[in-house]
C-alpha cells in the first residue's frame, strides 16, 4: 500500500509557511512554573470573573436562549448597535455604524478576514518596523512583500509613509498601530495621526488601524483615532482581550461612515462572505454577556482597576531597569498598553553578536524559567535588525515579576562581560 505523498498535497500557503512565532511566543506562558513576560497575556487575576457570572445569567434573561443558537456572520445584533458609541466614548463622536461592524473571534480573525479580502501573492503591504506578529502571519498566508515604515520616539514616521505611498503606488493597505504599538509600546501624537490620514488621502491609500490597547491608558488623554480623519479610507479593528479577556474571543471591525457606500457595501458584504465561510459565526453567547457589560457599565469600573495595577507594574519594570539592565540597551516608557521595548543602542552596535537574544532567551526558561520575546518576532525582514525585546509588564504582579526581571538584568550583564 502507498504512503500518501503528503509534500505534493500541501497548499502554497502551508509549503511556504515558517513555524509560527506566536506559537513560539506563547509556548512557555502557560508552562507551570514558568514567569514569562513573554506573551502578549493579561493577568487572568485581574479578570472580573465575578462579574462574567452575573452577567452570564443576565444574559440568558434578557436575550433569552437564543444566544446558544448560530448566530449572523456580522455579529450579534444587541451588541452592534452598543459599539459605534463605546468604542469612541470619551474621545470622539462615533465613527461607525452598526451596520458597518462585523464581530470576529477576535482582532486577530480581523486581520485574516481583512488579509483575505484585499491580499494576493506578492502584493504589497505597509507594517510598521518593527509590526505585530500575529498580523504579519496573517498576511504571510497571501505571501505578500512587505515595505517597511520606520519610526521614531512618536511611532511610525510620516516621512517614511509618504515615500511608502509614493513609491509603491500598488500597495494594499498600511496596518497602522497608532496607540501603544506592539511591540515598542509607543504612541503616535495628535499632530502626527492627523498627518498620516492625510497622506493617505493625498496617495488615495486605505489604512488598516488596529486598536487593542488604546482603553489601557496609564496617563494622559485618550487621542483621537486616525480613523476619525481619514474616515474615507480607514478600516478599524478593535478587541475585547486586553481590556477584559483573550479567552472570550470577541473583537471585530468598523468601516467608517463616511466611506464611500459603494465601496463600504463590498468590503462589508466580501468580509461578511469569508467570516460566514470561516466560522459561521462569533459566539453569540460571549457577544451577549459582552453587551451586558457595556450596558450595565461594568468596563466604567473595570478598566481603572487594571489600569490603576498596571501602573504599579509599568514603574516597577522601568525601575528594574534601571538599576539591574545594561545601559547599552534603549527601552521605551509607554504610556499604556502591556509592553516595554528595549534594544541596542547605535553607538554599541559592535556588542551585537554577544547579545544573540534567542538564545539568551532559551537559556532562561532553561535554567532561570524565566521568559522574554527577543524582537526579531517582530520584524517583516529580521535579518538586520539589531538585538532587541519585548516584556509584557502586565503579566504579573510586582512580587512575582520583580525577581524575573532582576534574573533577566544579570544575565544580560554577564553576556556583555
Ligand atoms: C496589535 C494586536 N492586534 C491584534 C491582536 C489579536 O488579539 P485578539 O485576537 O485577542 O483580539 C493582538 C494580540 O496580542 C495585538 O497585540
Amino acid at each position: 500500500m502507498a504512503g500518501v505523498d503528503f509534500a505534493r498535497k500541501f497548499s502554497y500557503a502551508t509549503r511556504t509557511m515558517r513555524p509560527s512565532g506566536v506559537g513560539e511566543l506563547l509556548k512557555n506562558s502557560n508552562v507551570p512554573g514558568v514567569t514569562s513576560l513573554a506573551a502578549g497575556a493579561p493577568d487572568p487575576d485581574l479578570f472580573p470573573v465575578k462579574e462574567f457570572k452575573k452577567y452570564t445569567n443576565k444574559a440568558f434573561k434578557d436575550f433569552g436562549p437564543g444566544i446558544l443558537q448560530y448566530g449572523p456572520p456580522e455579529g450579534f445584533e444587541p451588541l452592534r448597535q452598543a459599539l459605534p458609541e463605546f468604542l469612541v466614548k470619551d474621545i470622539c463622536e462615533p465613527i461607525t455604524k452598526p451596520e458597518n461592524i462585523i464581530i470576529t473571534a477576535g482582532s486577530q480573525e480581523g486581520l485574516l478576514i481583512l488579509a483575505q479580502v484585499f491580499l494576493s501573492r506578492g502584493c504589497k503591504v505597509a507594517v510598521d518596523k518593527p509590526t505585530y506578529i500575529g498580523a504579519k502571519e496573517a498576511f504571510d498566508m497571501f505571501s505578500p512583500e512587505y515595505i517597511e515604515i520606520e519610526s521614531d520616539e512618536h511611532g511610525a514616521d510620516p516621512k517614511s509613509l509618504r515615500k511608502a505611498f509614493k513609491d509603491h503606488p500598488d500597495i494594499r493597505f498600511y496596518y497602522a498601530l497608532p496607540n501603544f504599538q506592539n511591540p515598542t509600546g509607543k504612541t503616535m501624537p495628535l499632530d502626527r495621526r492627523i498627518e498620516m490620514a492625510q497622506i493617505a488621502g493625498e496617495y488615495g491609500q486605505l489604512i488598516v488601524e488596529d486598536d487593542p490597547y488604546g482603553r489601557l491608558r496609564l496617563e494622559g488623554n485618550h487621542i483621537r483615532p486616525i480613523q476619525s480623519f481619514a474616515s474615507e479610507n480607514t478600516i478599524g479593528l478593535f478587541t475585547f482581550s486586553k481590556m477584559l479577556a483573550p479567552g472570550i474571543r470577541v473583537g471585530g471591525m468598523t468601516l467608517p461612515n463616511q466611506m464611500e457606500p459603494n465601496a463600504k457595501k463590498r468590503i462589508m458584504n466580501k468580509a461578511a462572505e469569508i467570516k460566514g465561510r470561516g466560522t459561521l459565526t462569533t459566539a453569540p453567547f460571549n457577544q451577549a454577556v459582552i453587551t451586558e457589560f457595556i450596558e450595565n457599565n461594568v468596563f466604567k469600573n473595570h478598566i481603572p482597576r487594571i489600569i490603576e495595577e498596571n501602573r504599579l507594574r509599568r514603574n516597577a519594570m522601568a525601575e528594574i531597569i534601571e538599576e539591574f539592565f545594561p545601559k547599552v540597551l534603549q527601552f521605551t516608557s509607554p504610556n499604556g498598553g502591556m509592553f516595554l521595548w528595549g534594544e541596542l543602542k547605535d553607538e554599541y552596535k559592535h556588542l551585537a553578536p554577544k547579545l544573540n537574544m534567542h538564545n539568551i532567551m532559551d537559556e532562561l526558561v532553561e535554567q532561570h524559567k524565566v521568559d522574554f520575546t527577543d524582537g526579531r518576532f517582530f520584524y517583516a525582514y529580521p535579518k538586520k535588525t539589531k538585538p532587541s525585546m519585548r516584556l509584557n509588564f502586565a503579566r504579573w504582579p510586582v512580587k512575582k515579576m520583580e525577581p524575573a526581571m532582576k534574573i533577566i538584568g544579570e544575565v544580560l550583564t554577564q553576556k556583555l562581560s
